[in-house]
């Protein structure tokens, strides 16, 4: 059996620090895979709140939940900058919430110069920590293949590096001997 894919190796992480009826933040929606996932996990009374900058991927969240036979209770689309949470998301989620997903890059099938960009993606890591309580999860999924994919890559690994040891434990899953820049994922828990 080989090893899981970026992608399952990101779900396994978030399932095993989600529970039903938890509070998750989804930071880039795109297609909905992720919010789709988070919403299982977190189940009817669990509060799903995701951003991007785009309609479409708006569209396309709430297009994949309703296939999937999930009603828009309890989920929060957000057409907005994930950079933004602090100043839209109440203060009483403040160390509230289990998961923060980030899958950087652009929308698959989109528009391919809408990108997460390294100062709006490193702020918005920067609020994510307010948000993130005791045992709760941060993940990163970076994409360096891109035209700017690179300066945000470095930038995510140097931010996430000087993050201190006691607060934080940070690990990093990556292929190392794929061709093509294959995406790597960050994952950062809070201690
Ligand atoms: C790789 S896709 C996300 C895939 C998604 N997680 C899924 O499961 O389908 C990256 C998304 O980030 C969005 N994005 C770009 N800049 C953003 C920003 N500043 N804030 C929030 N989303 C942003 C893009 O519009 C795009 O939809």
């Amino acid at each position: 059996m080989g090893f899981l894919s970026i992608l399952g190796q990101t779900h396994k992480l978030i399932q095993e620090h989600v529970k039903q009826g938890d509070i998750v933040i989804d930071a880039t929606l795109g297609n909905g895979n992720d919010t789709l996932f988070l919403k299982k996990l977190v189940g009817d009374n669990g509060i799903v709140c995701g951003f991007d900058v785009q309609n479409t991927a708006i569209q396309n969240t709430m297009k994949r939940l309703a296939e999937a036979g999930f009603s828009l209770e309890h989920v929060h689309l957000i057409k907005n900058s994930h950079d933004k949470m602090l100043e839209i998301l109440p203060p009483s989620m403040h160390e509230k919430v289990s998961a923060i997903t980030f899958n950087l890059g652009y929308l698959p099938g989109g528009d391919h110069n809408i990108i997460t960009q390294q100062e709006t993606t490193i702020r918005a890591l920067q609020h994510s920590l307010l948000f993130l309580e005791k045992d709760g999860i941060i993940t990163i999924v970076v994409y360096s293949g891109h035209s700017g994919g690179e300066e945000e890559a470095d930038a995510v690994l140097a931010w996430v590096q000087n993050l201190p040891q006691q607060y934080y434990q940070v690990l990093r899953y990556q292929f190392l001997n794929q061709k093509n820049n294959p995406p790597y994922l960050i994952a950062i828990l809070k201690r």
